[in-house]
């Protein structure tokens, strides 16, 4: 009698083992009471143009940004002229998927159409700056999930960056970005998201921005951290500490554009103005990467997760910038045609080091 009890309960403990592997056998069902996982997909993902790419998107991840085909370039190529053909499918492959679709991203001084950057008059510009938030944050109300409003407004010291926006329209255009985007699509959240804005002096920049545009009655409902960092080198502490400022100011956080990179650079950060020279010496895995540095890596990406984790009330999405490491803009930048290898899936789809890593948490 004892003896088929013990059976019994054996069997029980191996089902609910065996269950709950199958059950987080994918990101999005293994984070799904954390906190949404996301891609960045480019437009041929978009499209679904390569099944096992559209099969891993379906299956791992709840949350998409597209990573260029909102952006003013390809969007508002003219003044009267739009383009909303992908951006139709990307909301329409989130409606599918059951995947959230974060906007990326309204304002921007990078990948603006040359019309934009050749407006002379300050009221002119306005009248752009204007028109091309309604236009597009009221096309997607009801539909888009979130908008990263403006993108990468500040400097490393904390001080706004010299762009056209500050320019043309000076200190106020964040705010008012935010208050047109509001009005356009009320139901949306918006954020303001940058990098190396878990970096104290960039943080401080932020955190004044923040408050300026709730001083102004203006809604901000989140503060992205991009998240482009280096092996070995990423800063949990001041993710942490950046984490608890961000919430303390009544915001939501997110990671927004999540990669860990591999390859040797002699600058921090994400901004794409900053190139470095080609050289073979610099690209030092192009025919494979040892395993000892992919699981470096994976100790890195399971260290971030941890903290995520820890902080799960706070972050409600963790993004990717791209699916897998083929995709990824690493491999073009700062240095054009390497072979690099940040994310959690390889180039033949299939999960790394640093995906187990992360699954071994749950
Ligand atoms: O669309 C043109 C194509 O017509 C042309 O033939 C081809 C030749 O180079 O270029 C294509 O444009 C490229 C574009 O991506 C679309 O693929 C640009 O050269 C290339 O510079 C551009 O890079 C993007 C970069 O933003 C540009 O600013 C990356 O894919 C994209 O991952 C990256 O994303 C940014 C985020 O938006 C903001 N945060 C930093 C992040 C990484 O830089």
């Amino acid at each position: 009698m004892k003896k088929n009890l013990f059976i019994n309960v054996i069997l029980a403990l191996t089902f609910i083992c065996i269950s709950a592997t199958i059950a987080h056998k994918t990101l999005r069902s293994a984070f799904k009471k954390d906190f949404l996982i996301g891609a960045a997909i480019n437009a041929s993902q978009i499209e679904e143009k390569n099944d096992a790419e559209a099969t891993l998107l379906r299956e791992q991840f709840s949350a998409i940004t597209p990573e260029n085909i909102m952006k003013a370039e390809v969007i508002h190529p003219g003044w009267d002229r739009y383009n909303f053909t992908l951006a139709d499918k990307i909301i329409a492959l989130g409606e599918k998927n059951h995947m959230v679709v974060n906007g990326h991203t309204l304002i921007w001084h990078s990948q603006l159409p040359l019309f934009a950057r050749q407006i002379q008059q300050a009221d002119s510009f306005r009248t752009y700056f204007t028109e091309h938030i309604n236009t597009i944050a009221s096309r997607y109300k009801g539909k888009i999930y979130s908008w990263d409003v403006v993108n990468e407004a500040l400097n490393e010291d904390g001080t706004m960056r010299k762009s056209v926006f500050l320019e043309k329209l000076g200190n106020d255009f964040v705010t008012e970005a935010f208050r047109l985007a509001e009005k356009a699509s009320p139901g949306t959240e918006l954020y303001y998201n940058d990098y190396n804005n878990e970096q104290p002096k960039k943080r401080e920049g932020c955190i004044n921005l923040i408050k300026k545009i709730q001083d102004a009655g203006v809604r901000i409902d989140g503060v992205g951290i991009q998240g482009h960092w280096q092996k070995g080198k990423v800063p949990l502490k001041e993710i942490e500490e950046s984490i608890l400022a961000y919430h303390a100011l009544g915001l939501k956080v997110m990671i927004t554009e999540l990669d860990i990179e591999m390859l040797p650079r002699n600058f921090d950060g994400a901004d794409v103005a900053n190139r470095q020279a080609s050289n073979p010496a610099l690209n030092p895995y192009a025919a494979g990467i040892p395993d000892q540095l992919l699981q470096d890596q994976a100790t890195d990406y399971a260290n971030l997760f941890k903290l995520f984790l820890k902080h799960r009330d706070k972050i409600t999405r963790v993004t990717f910038w791209g699916m897998h490491d083929g995709q990824s803009w690493l491999n073009g930048w700062p240095i054009r045609g390497r072979t690099n290898y940040p994310l959690l899936f390889d180039r033949a789809f299939s999960p790394k080091p640093a995906f187990h890593a992360i699954m071994a948490l749950k």
